[in-house]
C-alpha cells in the first residue's frame, strides 16, 4: 500500500483528483495539505476539508501556503476558471472540522519521519509547501519515494503555457518554489500541459460519470459546469482537461506515459516568467544555470483513452 500525501490549491479539477486518488486500489491518502492558488488559502483548506467529509476521507488536512516564496505571475485567484468559491461556487456544507494545528510543510517532514515506508507526494498546485518542507528538512529528500508534479510545459504535442505563452498556472504561481524543489534531488515527475491537454473530460463522459458513480459522479457534473464554461469560452468545446487527475493516473500507471528524464529549471523573473525549460544532458552548456542538476521524469506523451477509462473505471468501481 503506497501512502500518499495529496498537496493541493482545491480546485474543481483538483476535487475530481482527490475523489479518484481516494477510490483507487493500493493507495492510502496520509494527508491533504493546502495552500493558495486556484482560491485562497482559507478557501481552498475549507474546500479540502468540506469534500473530505462528504465523501468520508479518512485523512488529516494541513492548511498550508498562503502566498509564494517570492515573485509570481498575476495577482488574486482565477475566479473565472474555478468560481469564487474554488469549486464553481457550489453550495457547499460548512464543514465541522478543522485543519490540524501543524502547518502544511511541517507536515509534510513529520510524515516522512514517522512512516516505515517512503512516502509519495502528488503536488497538484504550486510547490510552496514542498520547498518549505525541504528548507525545514534539507535530508527530506531521502524520505519521499517520489513527487508527482502537476505543473509546467515544454511544448510537446504544441502545448505551452495556459497563463503565459510559456508559462503554466501552478509553476508560475510559485516560480521560485518549483525551481528550488526541481533542484533538490527529491525523484520527481513533471505531469505537464504537455500531457494534460490530451486528456478531456467530455460531457458524454460526465453524464456518465453522474449515473454510474454515484453522489461522487454528481458532484464532479455539478461542480464541474463552471470549468466546462471556461474551457468552452477559450476552445469552442464543453469539455475540460483532466489536469490533475492526470498527476493521480500517473501515480496509479506510470506505463500509459511516455517519459524522458532531464533536468528542469524554472524561470522567476522577467517576461518569461514561470516558464519550464528541460536541459538536454548529451550538451555541454556555456551556461553554469545547468551543472550538476539532478535528472527529473519528464512526461511527453500520453495514452489519452487509457487513462481517461482509467479514471472513469475507478470513480464508478465503489459506491
Ligand atoms: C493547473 O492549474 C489549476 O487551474 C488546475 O487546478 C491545475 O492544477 C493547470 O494549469
Ligand atoms: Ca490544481
Amino acid at each position: 500500500m503506497k501512502s500518499v500525501i495529496f498537496d493541493t490549491d482545491i480546485g474543481i479539477d483538483d476535487a475530481m483528483a482527490l475523489l479518484f486518488l481516494h477510490r483507487a486500489e493500493g493507495v492510502r491518502i496520509a494527508a491533504i495539505t493546502t495552500r493558495f492558488g486556484n482560491a485562497s488559502v482559507e478557501d481552498t483548506t475549507r474546500n479540502a476539508l468540506a469534500v473530505a467529509e462528504q465523501f468520508g476521507i479518512d485523512a488529516p488536512v494541513y492548511r498550508g501556503a498562503a502566498g509564494p516564496l517570492a515573485q509570481r505571475l498575476g495577482e488574486g485567484f482565477p475566479e473565472h476558471v474555478h468560481g469564487k468559491n474554488g469549486l464553481g461556487n457550489i453550495r457547499l456544507n460548512a464543514p465541522s472540522s478543522r485543519p490540524r494545528p501543524l502547518s502544511a510543510h511541517e507536515a509534510i517532514v513529520d510524515l516522512a519521519d514517522m512512516l516505515d515506508e517512503k512516502l509519495s507526494i502528488i503536488a497538484v498546485g504550486g510547490l510552496t509547501n514542498v520547498a518549505l518542507a525541504l528548507e525545514l528538512e534539507p535530508a527530506l529528500c531521502e524520505r519521499i519515494a517520489d513527487l508527482i508534479v502537476m505543473g509546467g510545459a515544454f511544448g510537446y504535442n504544441g502545448h505551452r503555457g495556459n497563463v503565459s505563452p510559456v508559462a503554466e498556472a501552478n509553476i508560475a504561481s510559485d516560480p521560485l518554489a518549483a525551481d528550488i524543489v526541481f533542484r533538490s534531488g527529491i525523484p520527481t515527475t513533471v505531469v505537464g500541459l504537455d500531457v494534460t491537454h490530451e486528456v478531456e473530460l467530455g460531457e458524454k463522459a460526465v453524464d456518465r460519470l453522474a449515473e454510474d458513480a454515484g453522489s461522487v459522479g454528481r458532484f464532479i457534473k455539478e461542480s464541474s459546469k463552471h470549468y466546462f464554461e471556461f474551457h468552452r469560452s477559450i476552445t469552442g468545446n464543453y469539455a475540460c482537461p483532466l489536469h490533475d487527475a492526470c498527476a493521480v493516473a500517473y501515480c496509479l500507471r506510470p506505463d500509459l506515459f511516455q517519459t524522458i528524464a532531464q533536468s528542469v529549471r524554472v524561470v522567476t523573473d522577467g517576461i518569461a516568467i514561470g516558464q519550464t525549460i528541460h536541459g538536454d544532458n548529451l550538451r555541454e552548456y556555456v551556461s553554469d544555470a545547468w551543472d550538476e542538476l539532478p535528472e527529473n521524469t519528464i512526461c511527453t506523451a500520453v495514452d489519452s483513452q487509457a487513462v481517461l477509462d482509467l479514471f472513469l473505471s475507478t470513480l464508478a468501481s465503489r459506491r
